[in-house]
């Protein structure tokens, strides 16, 4: 029996992503289980809905998650294997990409390279694709590099984007090929990671 893979989710916010890949690796426990949700926020949703499945969460100022010693121990104590951000809003420090090289994945809410980089998250990645007259836009799951969104694509989905949506039918539509598509894409890249 091959070792599960222990995922951690980095969240900032809402965290329906990670409340989505845990219940997805509850059904796929052969392939991995999500171990850990870290979140900077005190305030925000995602530590609870990880409480309310049982997955163990912590939250990290920044600081403590640009700290090689603090962060590194929690991901150690916790047998860390994989690491996904789905809406995380900070940058990861270059020694956890260093550590995570290829077994840390990013999802983005648009089709890079458009509408990536600094400052583009959120609503905010929405309302630009409405405003420059996008036809169509969608997810981006890369393996992340130093830079904001720039790793090797994964996995991209698209959806038509209609003259009269607005930023929020936008993110709807977004949300839903998150919803559908980033726990098998997560699931196929351990699977296929298997034996490395
Ligand atoms: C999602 O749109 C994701 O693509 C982006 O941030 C959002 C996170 O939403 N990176 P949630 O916190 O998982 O609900």
């Amino acid at each position: 029996m091959p070792i599960i893979k222990r995922i951690a989710v980095f969240a900032s916010g809402n965290g329906s992503n990670a409340e989505n890949l845990i219940k997805y690796f509850n059904d796929h426990r052969e392939t991995a289980e999500v171990a850990l949700v870290v979140c900077n926020r005190p305030d925000a949703l995602a530590p609870r809905r990880a409480e309310a499945l049982g997955v163990a969460s912590v939250v990290m100022s920044r600081d403590q998650l640009n700290d090689p010693e603090t962060i590194n121990g929690v991901l150690t104590a916790h047998g860390i294997d994989f690491i996904v951000l789905a809406g995380f809003l900070l940058k990861v420090p270059e020694f956890l990409v260093d550590r995570y090289r290829g077994r840390i994945v990013n999802i983005h809410p648009a089709l890079l390279p458009k509408f990536g980089g600094k400052g583009m998250y959120g609503r905010h990645v929405h309302e630009a694709v409405v405003a420059a007259g996008e036809r169509e836009t969608g997810i981006t799951i890369h393996h992340v590099s130093e830079g904001y969104d720039e790793g090797r694509v994964i996995f991209q989905a698209a959806v038509a984007v209609s003259a009269d949506d607005t930023p929020a039918d936008v993110e709807r539509k977004v949300r839903d090929l998150e919803i559908r598509h980033l726990p098998w894409v997560i699931g196929s890249v351990i699977a296929n990671s298997d034996g490395e």
